[in-house]
Parts: C-alpha cells; structure tokens; sequence
C-alpha cells in the first residue's frame, strides 16, 4: 500500500515493481476513514505510534496494490526496506522507503508481513468503501 505521504510518485513505484519482477494483479486508489484505518492497523492499537499512525493513514489517500510473483510478499518487503526511512536510508539506500520516507510513521508504503496476512489485507483493503466524506464536499 502506498501511504499518503507517497501517492504523488505513484509512476515511479510502479517503475519500481515492474522492474523487481512483481506483477500488478489489482489496484485502487482510496481515501480510508479514520475507523477503516484503525481497523486495518488493529495489531497496533496501544503503541504510542498508533494515533499518528491512524491519522496520518486516514489524512489524504492511499493505493493498495495486489502484487502477484513467487515470493511476492518477501520480494516487496526487500524493495520497501527497513521501517523507519532514517534506518533504511543507511541500510537500504534504494529502497523505497530510503527514497521516499520522511520518518516515523511517514514511510511511504506499507507491506504485508506474511503470505497470510497479505490475504487478510487485501481482502480488507478491496472491500472498503472509502470516506464519503470527500464526495460531500465537492
Ligand atoms: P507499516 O509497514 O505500515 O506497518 C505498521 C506501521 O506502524 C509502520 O509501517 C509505521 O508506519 C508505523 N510504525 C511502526 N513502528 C513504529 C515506530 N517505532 N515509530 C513510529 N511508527 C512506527
């Protein structure tokens, strides 16, 4: 999932997957409540990050990808990097989160953490309706 922090350089993400052999399955560009966000990052609830962390998720729009390779899980957390963008900035300095990060919670994209979770997530992610909200004000 592409953060709000990193939707603006969707091209060169997707530049990025391409060339590390991932294949786009599906693809949606959404701006998640403030309830979709605490859902989706419920294993986080009690951290001292989480409110940032829902907040920021919930502040502009996101873009989940369903990437499909073997190994896919492993092959897109190799090119997000370390967590924090500080830390992969001195471990990874191409990776994505080196590139694109601010820091903290602001690090550009996230990744499933195993095959199983990955189906939990988009299954989540490809149902949610998004915040109405934004249509209201237009
Ligand atoms: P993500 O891959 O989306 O998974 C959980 C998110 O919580 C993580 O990226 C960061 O945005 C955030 N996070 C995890 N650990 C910390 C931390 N120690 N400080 C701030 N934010 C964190």
């Amino acid at each position: 999932m592409i953060k709000p922090d990193c939707y603006t350089h969707i091209g060169r993400v997707i530049d990025s997957i391409i060339q590390a052999g991932l294949t786009i399955n599906s693809m949606k560009m959404i701006r998640f409540t403030l309830n979709d966000a605490v859902q989706f990052y419920s294993e986080h609830q009690g951290k001292p990050f989480f409110d940032d962390l829902v907040n920021f998720i919930s502040s502009d729009v996101v873009v989940g990808m369903e990437l499909i390779a073997e190994n896919a899980v492993a092959i897109w957390r190799e090119l997000i990097g370390p967590t924090n963008p500080n830390t992969a900035r001195i471990d990874a300095p191409r990776s994505l989160r080196a590139v694109f990060g601010t820091e903290g919670t602001h690090n550009a994209v996230h990744g499933s953490d195993s095959p199983s979770s990955a189906i939990t997530e988009i299954s989540f992610f490809f149902g949610l309706k998004g915040n109405p909200a934004v249509l209201s004000d237009c």
